[in-house]
């Protein structure tokens, strides 16, 4: 397969571009789009047969469920079959964004989108061309993030291409994404509500509009046919190709490496750092949402080095960083557990 890359302007995408990825998707066809956290693979979220070429471009297990990204609220309510009050408080303050919303289903919506459980993941995303497609398409789309599974999730319609290329027929290419990481997803329905990932909306800020939010903490279900109740339940995941290593400081373990005589990309909030023949630094900002932006197209950037190892200075452990330590915690993974 030929994958076709058509360049949209981000901020007000040309209505001939997104005319001609909503025809694909309405027929059928998969479409890489840029959202405001990662690019994402679209199929029509009501076409089980569409919905089921993403799990096979992806090499996604089928237990794992996808987001449906919707226009607005009022859509949000036609996919879930209950609406609790929370779901209103959320969305009137962070739709469209970085919030997936976990509720029970309709029975509308295919099994292959929910992996067959009881709930389903649905979320407004704030970027013009996704917004714009998903009017045009006038259908909410299934997405989750535009490459392999268990890979690093892409910020850039090239990280696309090179993942999924020859796989899937078409990018839509909006340039970079600004958030750089995925959404937060939040169980809503029965009893308290609950942070099953971590993401660019902090649990401080959901707190702030609904109370406490319980924190997920089990590894995935025993049983391999049950879906997963969470999102990224994979213990290796969001991954370069190199082995990635975290540190507290690490200065030391670069230091070794690199007289072992192998090549080390380092990520780091330092300053002044040395220059050495194969160390390969990315310098990232020191606030947690400024490093969030940066850091996939940094390990994308690394990897494209062809680095032997990745060493993380890993970032303090108080909760503005829980995304970010979570998905390197994952990314440093060396099993996976599916
Ligand atoms: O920012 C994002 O969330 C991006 C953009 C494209 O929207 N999407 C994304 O999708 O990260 P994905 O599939 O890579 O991660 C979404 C996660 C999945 O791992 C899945 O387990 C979880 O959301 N999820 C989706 N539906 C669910 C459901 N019904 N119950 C529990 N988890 C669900
Ligand atoms: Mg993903």
């Amino acid at each position: 397969m030929v994958t076709e890359t058509w360049s949209v302007n981000p901020e007000s995408p040309d209505t001939e571009s997104i005319a001609r990825a909503a025809e694909q998707l309405r027929s059928g066809n998969l479409v890489a789009f840029p959202t405001e956290t990662v690019y994402g693979l679209g199929a029509n979220a009501l076409d089980a047969v569409a919905v089921e070429r993403i799990f096979i471009a992806k090499g996604r297990p089928t237990r794992n469920p996808v987001i449906v990204h919707v226009i607005d609220a009022e859509a949000a309510r036609e996919v879930a079959a209950d609406w609790p009050n929370e779901a209103d408080l959320l969305a009137e303050r962070f739709w469209p964004g970085p919030l997936t919303l976990i509720l029970s289903r309709r029975k509308e919506i295919p099994d292959i989108v929910t992996g067959g459980g009881p709930t389903v993941g649905v979320r407004v995303p704030a970027h013009p061309v996704a917004l714009a497609l998903l009017r045009a398409a006038g259908i909410p789309i299934a997405a989750p993030s535009a490459n392999r599974s268990l890979q690093l999730s892409p910020t850039l319609a090239a990280h696309v291409a090179q993942s999924l290329g020859g796989r899937i027929p078409f990018i839509l290419d909006g340039g970079p994404t600004s958030g750089g990481l995925e959404s937060t997803v939040v169980r809503l329905g029965d009893g308290q509500p609950l942070l099953l990932r971590p993401g660019l909306l902090s649990p401080a800020e959901i707190e702030a509009v609904i109370g406490p939010l319980l924190r997920h903490t089990a590894h995935a279900p025993s049983n391999q046919e049950d879906p997963l109740p969470a999102p990224g339940m994979m213990s290796r995941h969001y991954a370069p190709s190199a082995p990635l290593e975290i540190h507290e400081d690490g200065s030391d373990r670069v230091y070794r490496l690199l007289e072992s005589g192998v090549s080390v990309g380092w990520l780091t909030c330092k300053h002044d750092m040395p220059v050495i023949p194969g160390l390969f630094i990315r310098q990232l900002p020191d606030d947690a949402a400024g490093y969030a932006s940066r850091l996939y197209a940094a390990l994308h950037e690394l990897d494209a080095c062809n680095v032997s190892h990745i060493v993380v200075d890993m970032p303090p452990p108080s909760e503005d960083w829980l995304a970010v330590r979570d998905r390197l915690t994952r990314a440093a993974a060396t099993e996976d557990n599916f």
